[in-house]
């Protein structure tokens, strides 16, 4: 089916009961200090030369009642033979984790798919028939599609296909100064175009500053050449590509009238809606999108520091706002919202609006804050620094391995400061040398912070330790975070024994908490107690 977009309809709703982050953002970005950034925005350098380039768009409803007609047939016939110049279409980034779904996709639907990436090492772990990070039923897909001899790999511009669409699915970060950086999407374009023929169609995928299509159209125009520009945005979640693929509406856009239905003629191939807009409105609508998608996060995450804060256990409100009560279906619990595209797009959004973005911008302080709050919250409760705290989950979200802007490290270097130690798991990540086996770390930890909730956590025996989970995601909850500290202080006590140094040894188990220290000095009064050397002994500060 295929919308007009000046026809009503429903969007997909947009997958709230999915894993809770996904995204784009820099290591520059996630760094910066959150509290000064709204002094530190820019007004982007280059909206006006953007906005200058803007075309009004025109043609929609025909075009998309052109396609019903037109689109039977569009699948190209499978070949067993690749020579890079036969390929049906090109994925300029296909070794990516927008590009890969998309390669394997195509491939699927009969396409022979010129998987073209700069990165050579993820090229031959694809050839050899593997997935470089977890993409949920492409392995076999892969395999299938291999065997068919449907994918080409290249990875110097001069080596790409002339024939065919070319679609651009290539990292679009932001930079120190929480800015679109355009010029990759350009050095990309200066690179490829010498191999490009007229006529091929151009397809911008990844998710771009506003404008930046029509940008790309006139810069080839610019450059005397005669491509056709189309800006249809990745919507899928991270991981499930392959699956959302086939059930998500396909946002459509053109420059022109022949490239739109180009590119809605292309993907009808393997989408099962298409949306026609303009470029500047699929644009934006990606980064609503995501912006939407990041306030909500942050809106639970408010509420969830709101709760906190009186004293309450938000799981039994959360519960409360949403049994059986339809209005309420799509509030998420709150969490960590990470990854590598829902900070950055919604930053790009706030210099599109020329820092006018003040939902945006307050979604970045709740949930770029909710480490640090998670910290200072720590911090007072705890001695920290004789402690350490073992942080479960590296990846961004839930069962992924892509530690991409992932919040955990963020946890990891807040705490470096703060803990005595610093300890790190995942089942998924392999990137990272760190990371120790799950049982070590909740052996060797006084306190642990459930950072993804990967499933494998939901049950574990953390022996009887603290445990924060924001997410309200394990069996026991961390409700009763200070009655299992109780617990696991008292644990250690009984272990001690009754002698002067099991005496010491107490008031120092005492003391890990502050709200033991009162005891713990009174404890230390009422036996006189000294240090070896006969000062008095002190419990922590
Ligand atoms: N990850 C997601 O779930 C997701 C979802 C929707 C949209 N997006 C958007 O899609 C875009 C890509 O994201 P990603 O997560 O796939 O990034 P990625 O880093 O996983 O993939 C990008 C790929 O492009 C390759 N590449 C970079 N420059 C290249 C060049 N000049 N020529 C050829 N290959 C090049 C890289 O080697 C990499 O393999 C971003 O704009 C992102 O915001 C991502």
């Amino acid at each position: 089916m295929i919308y007009d977009h000046s026809k009503p309809h429903n969007l997909a709703d947009e997958q709230l009961d999915e894993a809770y982050s996904d995204g784009d953002r820099d290591d520059a970005g996630r760094e910066i200090d959150l509290m000064l950034w709204n002094a530190r925005l820019q007004p982007l350098a280059d909206t006006s030369e953007l906005c200058a380039s803007a075309q009004p768009h025109a043609c929609r409803s025909k075009l998309a009642e052109s396609f019903l007609v037109n689109f039977a047939g569009a699948k190209p016939a499978a070949t067993t033979s690749a020579p890079v110049g036969a390929a049906d279409l090109t994925v300029v980034g296909g070794a990516g984790h927008v590009g890969i779904p998309l390669v394997l996709a195509f491939a699927e639907a009969g396409y022979r798919v010129n998987v073209h990436d700069t990165n050579r090492d993820v090229l031959a772990t694809l050839q050899s028939g593997r997935l470089p990070f977890i993409e949920h039923g492409g392995e076999d897909l892969l395999a299938k599609v291999l065997k068919q001899n449907r994918l080409i790999f290249t990875s110097s511009p001069a080596e790409i296909s002339r024939t065919g669409p070319l679609i651009i699915t290539i990292g679009t970060p932001i930079d120190e100064f929480l800015n679109p950086v355009r010029k990759v999407v350009q050095d990309c374009i200066d690179a490829l175009l010498p191999h490009l023929a007229d006529g091929q169609l151009l397809v911008l995928r990844s998710t771009v500053f506003p404008g930046t299509t029509e940008w790309l159209d006139g810069y080839l125009k610019r450059n005397n050449r005669a491509l056709k520009v189309a800006f249809c945005p990745e919507r899928t979640v991270q991981g499930h590509g392959i699956k959302e693929l086939r059930e998500t509406p396909q946002i459509i856009s053109g420059t022109t009238p022949a490239a739109e239905a180009e590119a809605g003629k292309l993907f009808s191939a393997i989408a099962p809606e298409l949306v026609v807009v303009s470029p500047r409105e699929a644009e934006l609508a990606k980064l609503f999108n995501n912006a939407y998608r990041y306030i909500e996060f942050a809106a639970a995450n408010q509420f969830y520091l709101i709760a906190k804060a009186a004293g309450l256990d938000y799981r039994r409100i959360y519960d409360a706002m949403k049994r059986n009560y339809p209005r309420a279906r799509g509030i998420p619990t709150p969490g960590l919202a990470a990854g590598p595209c829902l900070m950055k797009d919604t930053a790009q959004l706030a210099a599109f609006a020329q820092n006018q973005f003040s939902l945006g911008n307050a979604a970045m302080l709740v949930n770029e804050g909710l480490v640090l709050h998670i910290c200072d919250d720590l911090r007072r409760r705890y001695d920290l620094s004789r402690m350490t705290v073992g942080l479960l989950g590296m990846a961004f979200k839930a069962e992924i391995d892509d530690t991409r802007a992932s919040l955990s490290y963020k946890f990891k270097k807040v705490l470096a400061n703060l803990a005595g130690a610093v300890l790190t798991t995942d089942p998924f990540v392999t990137t990272d040398a760190e990371l120790l086996a799950l049982d070590e770390v909740i052996a060797r930890s006084d306190i642990l912070i459930l950072c993804a909730p990967h499933s494998a956590y939901r049950d574990l025996d953390f022996a009887g330790k603290p445990v924060v989970d924001v997410w309200g995601f394990l069996a026991q909850g961390e409700r009763d975070l200070a009655a299992r500290h109780a617990e696991f202080v008292g644990t250690r006590l009984a272990t001690l024994s009754e002698g002067k140094e099991g005496s010491h040894a107490l008031v120092d188990a005492m003391a890990v908490t502050k709200s033991a220290r009162a005891l713990a000095s009174l404890w230390a009064d009422t036996f006189h107690m000294k240090n070896a050397d006969g000062s008095a002994h002190e419990s922590n500060p």
